[in-house]
């Protein structure tokens, strides 16, 4: 190959679609070439970069329109500290340029993390403006203004004012110091503590500026079955050595807290939360680490929860738990996120009810710095759950939403499931504390009842894979949680469409069908694995495929058989109001009183939760006319079939997606549909062994006999905890 035709085809791959070696690593953020003869706006409005980068988020800001508008437009950009030339892009702050400062540009609306893009025209210039009150501000309004690109929106009259939601937005990562990941299927830990500080990998600035993309301002490093060791000198040094790799990114970094570390690492007998000496050691070592991160966020804890020790241990109270780190925190700004997720290994209670009952009682006790970060649904992100019922019921203690981005229940990295529209689902359930309209969404975001910390956390599915996520449409996942803690009223469908098209392709032959693909695909694993309301049918330990029949589980509330109730008479967990003295567990009665009339009455209640909270007869009659039983089997083969329309949607894709990641997506999608079929075929067998019912015409029995699905064991999946 001649010289000059090597340069042209090097520069084809670098900026054009499809390019040959995408491996995801680029994640949304890949810029690639545009054709500027459909989309012209970025010749005429884009000629210029202008701004004095005076820090090291204004220079990220700077450093990131540069390389994503390369990217774009094919050539880098003149830089300059003034706008010279129509066309300019001004960025930053009224200090970093007067020039901002003496534009109309209603940047009051714009809060402290917000940003303001605006089309003005300067003696007699068009330009294009991306202000902030903060330089974070501002380079959340350059990623805004790059998205407007990649997606190819018009540039001309821009007038976009935006500002976060929630004031605490992040990523929790269940990641151990030895780099396992809990519930990862992601590969190792992206922290390679070993080599920290020493070597600081250019992945943690990728991921920081990924983070910062969608607005994420916190990275909890380290998992909520803690570690004490996180704490001591040595890895706070390397804690150290992230934050600073973060910071120009408006990413703060915070740790988990063992509740025994005062035992553990400070030789005392007791970690008593008020016991002064307790007291004293988490005092002294948060001041430590403070000397080590002077912006550090402050503690995540799980406590008395799953064998995590904590205030109960000695008859405390969540709220003395969370307060004592709390005092020693407040000095220094730091906040502490205490999670509600709990259930006690010798209660009787329905699980379901047990966060409720610990922590409504302490609502108003805790101190000002905490927060109650609560999963969405009372059990344990589930494919399909009602809202947590704390949510409206704990107006004087801020309530932060926990979310899990990486798919522990619904088949690990290789299943396809768009998550936006779960947790669309579950933000905008109404509590009705407050009457109609009363969403959880308003619940998280302060304004229902005047919280004066908000937030939102996501567990993460980040881990050392080259694609980050496992699988190239679980991107779509961590993308959909940083916008949704930004805007909770998101809608998810078009987040998910900004994600394609920055991620893969703005053809809308690709755009169209495949965004029906993602909208579908949650409610597709929903049908395949617990449909009905059914929940925790997953392997053990694992949760790994269908295991529906275990039932011998030391712990009641660890065996499937204990969420399903099913039996020769029908299947559901009865949590309506007791009849008689017997019957429901009254889980409802934990919901405002009109959302308990609803779904304490099986004909009210969704059909998608009936199950949930109803035990019924197979014999009910459905919605649709037939049995329970037959809608049951139904639900199920039409998961599989729904991802059997996945996969020939992604098949007409080819040559519309460069290769690599083509070829994986379809990978992905054969295992996703063998796995769907395995999930329909276990549970029908097994249910069908108690309803003894024949399978509604046209639907094939099993492929094998329950015992065969019995039989299989996954001792090594991935993600253990
Ligand atoms: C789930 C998950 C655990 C995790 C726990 C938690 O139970 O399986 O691995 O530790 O949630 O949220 O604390």
């Amino acid at each position: 190959m001649k010289y000059r035709s090597l340069l042209a085809c090097i520069a084809a791959v670098g900026f054009s679609l499809p390019a040959c070696c995408e491996d995801g690593y680029d994640l949304w953020l890949r810029y690639s070439a545009v054709d500027s003869a459909a989309y012209p706006a970025l010749r005429t409005r884009v000629r210029e970069i202008a701004g004095s980068a005076n820090s090291p988020t204004l220079e990220a800001a700077r450093a990131e329109l540069a390389r994503g508008l390369a990217g774009l437009a094919g050539a880098p950009l003149p830089i300059a500290a003034e706008p010279s030339q129509a066309g300019a892009l001004l960025f930053g702050t009224p200090r970093s340029s007067p020039l901002i400062g003496q534009l109309p540009l209603a940047l009051a609306k714009a809060g402290n993390e917000g940003y303001v893009l605006r089309s003005v025209t300067v003696d007699g210039r068009a330009m294009t403006v991306i202000a902030g009150n903060s330089d974070i501000g501002v380079l959340y309004g350059a990623f805004h203004f790059l998205r407007l690109v990649q997606t190819r929106q018009p540039l001309d009259s821009l007038d976009v004012v935006s500002q976060p939601r929630t004031q605490i937005r992040v990523l929790d990562h269940w990641d151990n110091l030895d780099r396992h990941v809990e519930r990862g299927y992601a590969g190792q830990s992206i922290w390679d503590w070993h080599k920290l500080p020493g070597w600081l990998d250019p992945r943690y600035a990728d991921y920081a500026r990924a983070c910062a993309s969608i607005g994420i301002n916190g990275s909890v490093l380290t998992n909520v079955n803690a570690n004490a060791t996180s704490l001591t000198p040595a890895y706070l040094e390397k804690a150290a050595a992230l934050a600073g790799v973060f910071r120009p990114y408006g990413v703060r970094v915070y740790l988990t807290a063992r509740f025994s570390a005062p035992i553990e690492l400070g030789g005392l007998k007791t970690a008593d939360p008020l016991d002064p000496a307790v007291r004293a050691w988490w005092k002294a070592r948060v001041d430590e680490v403070y000397r080590h991160i002077p912006d550090f966020g402050g503690f995540l804890v799980k406590a008395n929860s799953e064998g995590q020790p904590g205030p109960q241990d000695y008859k405390r109270t969540h709220a003395d738990g969370a307060n004592m780190l709390a005092e020693a925190l407040a000095p220094h700004g730091g906040i502490v996120m205490w999670r509600a997720f709990v259930y006690a290994s010798s209660a009787t209670e329905d699980r379901a009810k047990q966060a409720y009952a610990e922590f409504v009682p302490l609502d108003g006790k805790f101190a000002d710095n905490v927060l109650v970060q609560v999963k969405n649904g009372p059990i344990d992100f589930q494919p399909r759950e009602p809202f947590s019922p704390l949510f409206g019921a704990m107006p004087k203690t801020p309530l932060m939403m926990e979310f899990q981005i990486t798919k522990e229940y619904l088949g690990f990295s290789t299943h396809l499931a768009y998550l936006g529209t779960l947790w669309e689902e579950a933000l905008r359930a109404d509590t009705l504390v407050k009457g109609k309209g009363s969403t959880v969404a308003k619940v998280i975001d302060g304004e229902l009842h005047g919280y004066r910390l908000t937030g939102m956390a996501g567990v993460a599915n980040i881990g050392s894979d080259r694609n980050w996520s496992g699988s190239h449409f679980d991107q779509a996942n961590w993308f959909a949680f940083g916008r949704l803690a930004w805007d909770p009223f998101a809608p998810a469908q078009s987040i998910a469409e900004d994600w394609m098209r920055m991620t893969f392709s703005n053809d809308p032959a690709f755009v169209k069908p495949v965004m029906e693909m993602m909208m579908g695909s949650r409610e597709a694993v929903v049908d395949y694995m617990t449909p009905l309301g059914l929940a925790h049918l997953m392997g053990t330990g694992h949760h790994y495929g269908p295991a529906p029949w275990v039932s011998d589980l030391s712990r009641p509330e660890w065996n499937p058989a204990y969420y399903h109730r099913a039996d020769a008479n029908g299947i559901g967990f009865d949590r309506g109001p007791p009849v008689n003295g017997s019957g429901g567990s009254n889980a409802v009665a934990q919901y405002a009183p009109k959302v308990a009339a609803q779904f304490s009455d099986p004909k009210k209640t969704p059909e998608n939760l009936l199950l949930w909270f109803h035990h019924v007869p197979w014999d009910r009659k459905m919605a649709s006319g037939r049995t329970l039983w037959d809608e049951l089997v139904l639900h199920y083969a039409h998961g599989v079939e729904e991802v059997g329309r996945m996969r020939r949607t992604w098949d007409a894709q080819r040559g519309r997606v460069d290769a690599e990641r083509f070829a994986q997506v379809a990978a992905f999608l054969a295992i996703q549909e063998q796995e769907a079929q395995w999930w329909r075929d276990a549970c029908i067998a097994y249910f069908q062994s108690l309803s003894k019912l024949p399978l509604p015409a046209g639907v094939p029995a099993p492929a094998h006999p329950l015992e065969y699905y019995k039989s299989l064991k996954f001792q090594y999946a991935p993600g253990r905890g």
